[in-house]
């Protein structure tokens, strides 16, 4: 690949933001290029090798719930051989099992291509033994089930992950119509990790472009909703803090994004689809410099956070309504204003705009939502002993 070089960056504590970088070349050319010798230039390639190194520690998780199987497979055949697949899924067992359906095309996909994968769903009572012999119980409910949504289900697939022995997680949605974005989200993956210089990493994706039907014509808008407001107020919480105004942060929804290991086990997460908002409320709480840091080890390497534009559009499914994106703002922006070091200012200005969308009513508080401790915490070493692979689909770890 070959990428452009972030020249900026805002800073906050350990934590540094950079600026969303373009990508020139989805594909780089073999070897090195003895062009980029010359120090003054800002493009940077990634060689294959450097991209397969990483992918050969990365999982991929997916998350689904009850999507097509023809998007939940063409989102396989997008993910590079080298990755694992991890497909975490909370689709129905009744009255039509859709999980066994899921199951069986992924195994059968996957005995095709020779490719190694994990499947398993969230709902099982074996996947909640993990965090029972682990000694994490925040995930389960009154069944002593993992718990319902989004976050739950990235949650475990981290697990999975790890118990895999993959260095890297990423995560991919299941209702991707084209195959090629997600062979491209992956590639940023792991182009954008390769530059990490702490161990602590992530990669966040920002759309290019997402396609509609506009009067009959297409029309490629640039952002969507959601993402626009969520945007405006973290980039104000960030400008609080640094004392300069800024529109650095561009992936606040990012469900896209992956994580090196370490990070990913540091970080706390918040319920639901308010997990890729969160992701940045916690760096700031935690290594933002404002409140003392439960990792110094983390504060000494300190944090990258990479954002990549990507150069497919970006097409899901899309009937999913209007309260859908309702519901979305009001977890983005409630996970902010909660925040502990939320300033009074930002609180007040998100207050209004929930108002405004109708989401909270007059003097009404934003939502609080359940939140997840660091992973970190697990036992992993006692949920290992007692996995069976073989319930998983075909992968184990050596
Ligand atoms: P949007 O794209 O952000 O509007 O949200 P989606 O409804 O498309 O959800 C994002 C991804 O998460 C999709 O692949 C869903 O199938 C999946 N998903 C949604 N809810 C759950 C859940 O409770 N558990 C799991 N494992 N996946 C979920
Ligand atoms: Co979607």
């Amino acid at each position: 690949m070959r990428l452009e070089i972030p020249t900026n960056a805002e800073r906050f504590g350990a934590n540094l933001f950079y600026q969303v970088q373009k990508i020139y070349e989805l594909d780089g050319g073999y070897g090195v290029d003895s062009e980029f010798d010359n120090p003054f230039h800002v493009i940077q390639q990634i060689s294959y090798e450097r991209l397969h190194e990483i992918e050969k520690d990365m999982a991929i998780v997916i998350p689904v719930k009850d999507e097509r199987l023809r998007l939940l497979e063409g989102v396989l055949c997008g993910i590079p051989h080298a990755c694992l697949p991890i497909v975490l899924s909370n689709s129905k067992s009744e009255p039509i099992d859709r999980f066994r359906m899921e199951q069986n095309m992924v195994d059968t996909f996957c005995r095709h291509a020779k490719k190694k994968y994990l499947i398993a769903h969230q709902r099982s009572p074996e996947l909640a033994r993990i965090f029972k012999d682990g000694g994490y119980l925040h995930l389960l409910d009154d069944d002593g089930l993992v718990r319902h949504g989004k976050a739950e289900g990235m949650l475990a697939g981290i697990v999975l992950a790890k118990l895999a022995g993959k260095k890297y997680v990423g995560f991919i949605d299941s209702d991707n119509y084209f195959p090629g974005a997600v062979f491209e989200y992956v590639r940023i993956f792991s182009a954008g990790l390769s530059q990490g210089k702490s161990p602590y990493s992530m990669v966040r994706i920002q759309w290019h472009s997402k396609p509609k039907i506009v009067d009959a014509e297409l029309f490629f808008t640039k952002w969507g909703r959601v993402s626009r407001i969520t945007n405006q107020y973290l980039n104000q919480f960030l400008s609080h803090f640094t004392g300069y105004e800024t529109e650095l942060l561009r992936t606040g929804n990012a469900g896209e994004h992956a994580l090196s290991m370490p990070l990913a086990l540091a970080l706390d997460y918040s319920t639901g689809f308010s997990v890729e908002t969160y992701q940045f409320v916690s760096l700031m709480e935690k290594f933002g410099g404002v409140l003392p840091s439960p990792f110094p080890e983390i504060m000494k390497r300190g944090v990258e956070v990479f954002q990549i534009e990507s150069r497919n559009p970006h097409l899901h499914e899309v009937a999913k309504g209007d309260e859908h994106i309702k519901e979305m703002v009001e977890y983005s922006l409630s996970v902010l204003w909660h925040s502990g070091i939320c300033p009074a200012t930002l609180k007040k200005d998100i207050s209004s705009e929930l108002r405004r969308l109708k989401i909270v009513r007059k003097n009404g508080e934003p939502i609080k939502l359940r939140q997840y401790p660091v992973l970190s915490t697990l036992h992993f070493d006692a949920a290992v002993r007692k996995i069976d692979w073989a319930q998983y689909g075909n992968y184990k770890p050596v």
